[in-house]
């Protein structure tokens, strides 16, 4: 069978435009901008309008435009969208399936939501990379785009000032004959046993939404932090460095680490353990906080605009999340 290798084409992000500071969080919990800033290294989020236009698949929509543009590429020319998120627009119909019909996709291309958390991207770049290899598709759109804020415990201050709301994706294509430009080695892996860590339990089949649960705030998110901390730090470093021997490249051969932004103290202790400097390191958190499965798409977009990632920089995605899943990808841009 002829197989073939992938890229990335082109890619596209969208930050809601109302920003929340963490001053602004001072009044509605007992917190200080100090403490979430030592702790998190987050000093603004931005946060979805519920009046329309920036729900999932808008902030997908906008991201996708740029992406396209930027890959020279139609919206029919995308053959597979594969949609992360645990914040989708609605149950059912999926999130790619209405982000079909918004881009105007007329090809009836495969659509795809996965649900792996903050690991999304990743877990979305490695798929289209094998569906690209394989010939099973062509040119992959993959997003990662979350409304957070509506899964979040507002008069919860151990949840509430992590998180927020944006989209990032990329466009996965099939790179010509000889490219250097390639996906180079993945890894995805996960552990059900600590889905207690990190998880949303009312709202299912198991136990539907009902009046007394919303009175009592049950209906949200909840997570214990310190298990996360522990178990985040631990997973990024042994599978950024598994991605690495996959690809039979040391570690002083990446230029840039592009991990999930969830805590900077993670992000610190992860560099520390793989024993890379953060100068090598993307980091937007103050920024944005932790958009989930959008903040690696995120992070990668903007330091390729900020002239930081260039063609043929050696690039390490590394992410995490509840499940939990983990996942790492490594690419030549
Ligand atoms: O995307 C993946 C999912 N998320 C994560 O991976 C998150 C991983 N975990 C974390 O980032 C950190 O554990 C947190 C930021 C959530 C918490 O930081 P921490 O250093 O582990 O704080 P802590 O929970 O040990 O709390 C320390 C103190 C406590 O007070 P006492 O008991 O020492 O008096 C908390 O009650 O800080 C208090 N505290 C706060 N104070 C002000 C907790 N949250 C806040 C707050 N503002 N927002």
């Amino acid at each position: 069978m002829k197989t073939y290798e992938a890229k990335i084409l082109g890619t596209g992000m969208y930050a809601p435009k109302k920003v929340v500071t963490n001053v602004d969080l001072e009044k509605i919990v007992d917190t200080t901008d100090q403490w979430i800033f030592e702790r998190t290294g987050i000093k603004e989020r931005h946060i979805s309008s519920t009046e329309g236009g920036e729900f999932p698949t808008d902030m997908a929509l906008a991201a996708t435009k740029d992406a396209l543009v930027a890959a020279n590429l139609q919206p029919n020319d995308i053959d597979f969208i594969i949609f992360a998120s645990v914040t989708p627009d609605v149950k059912l119909p999926n999130s790619a399936c209405i982000l079909q019909v918004k881009l105007g996709i007329t090809n009836n291309c495969a659509c795809l939501d996965i649900s792996v958390a903050c690991s999304g991207f990743v877990y979305g770049l490695n798929l289209a990379n094998s569906m690209i290899k394989t010939g099973l598709a062509k040119t992959v759109l993959v997003v990662g785009s979350e409304m957070l804020s509506r899964v979040v415990n507002w008069k919860d201050r151990n949840t509430c000032i992590l998180f927020g709301d944006g989209c990032g994706v990329a466009i996965i294509g099939r790179a010509e004959e000889g490219s250097e430009s390639k996906v180079l080695a993945g890894i995805l892996n996960s552990d059900g046993t600590g889905g207690e860590f990190f998880s949303q339990p009312i709202g299912g089949a198991v136990t539907p939404t009902t009046a007394a649960h919303i009175e009592n705030d049950e209906q949200f998110m909840q997570m214990k932090g310190k298990e996360m901390f522990k178990v985040a730090t631990r997973t990024l470093a042994e599978n950024g460095k598994k991605c690495l021997e996959l690809a039979g490249l040391p570690l002083s051969a990446v230029d840039w680490v592009i991990p999930h932004q969830a805590n900077i103290r993670i992000i610190e202790t992860t560099a520390n353990i793989l024993g890379i400097e953060m100068d090598k390191v993307i980091v937007n958190i103050h920024k944005y906080g932790n958009t989930s499965a959008a903040t690696c798409p995120i992070a990668f977009h903007e330091a390729v605009m900020e002239g930081k990632i260039k063609r043929g920089d050696l690039v390490l995605f590394d992410a995490f999340g509840a499940g939990l899943t983990a996942g790492a990808a490594l690419i030549r841009y």
